[in-house]
């Protein structure tokens, strides 16, 4: 009867492991020929195969990019590998709106959600299935896989944030997380 009214959904995520499907969801992939000085050893990465997964994005976009208002919703997998002492890791952003937040949270794996603020103050906070992290405005975020299996972690924005990937290419993360003797540490850069 009322069938124009009550509508099937158009878009779905797998509850166990975050998988989008449907209309406006958008897959990409960053390989090691796409992260050029993003690591601390860039040489390394160099002579590294080029087309190692290093991670990819799923993200469902209701609207418009840059409309206010709006929210996107996606998750991102990390894989597990290193460069040199360093663990595959986002290249990490400010957002173009710079008091816009974002929630994150860990899907499955282990890893480390590293946050920056405008001063340079830099910590970290342990991903793991479950946890929960709120990024506020005016915070660079990037996610490092620690573990030896893949990283997924959820994420939820604001569609007109956008990202500024420049001042981080300009300016660095103030810290860089290495594997020290098989911990994880963020050590000043
Ligand atoms: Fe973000």
């Amino acid at each position: 009867m009322n069938d124009e009214l009550i509508l099937n959904p158009r878009v779905h995520f797998q509850i166990g492991n975050g998988e989008l499907r449907g209309d406006n969801v958008q897959h990409s992939y960053r390989v090691i020929r796409d992260l050029k000085h993003i690591f601390l050893q860039e040489q390394t990465r160099e002579q590294m195969d080029q087309d190692i997964l290093v991670y990819e994005v799923q993200v469902y976009f209701p609207v418009e990019e840059g409309t206010e208002g709006g929210l996107y919703f996606g998750n991102s997998t990390i894989y597990p590998g290193k460069v040199g002492d360093e663990y595959f890791i986002t290249k990490g952003h400010f957002h173009s709106q710079k008091d816009r937040a974002e929630f994150y949270w860990g899907i499955y794996g282990e890893g480390m959600l590293i946050l920056m603020d405008e001063s340079g103050k830099i910590w970290a906070e342990k991903m793991i299935p479950g946890s929960l992290h709120y990024i506020p405005g005016k915070t660079a975020h990037r996610v490092a896989n620690t573990g030896h299996e893949p990283l997924r972690f959820g994420a939820c924005w604001p569609s007109d944030a956008g990202h500024d990937y420049k001042s981080i290419a300009n300016t660095g993360f103030s810290a860089r997380l290495l594997d020290v003797n098989g911990i994880p540490q963020l050590i000043k850069s």
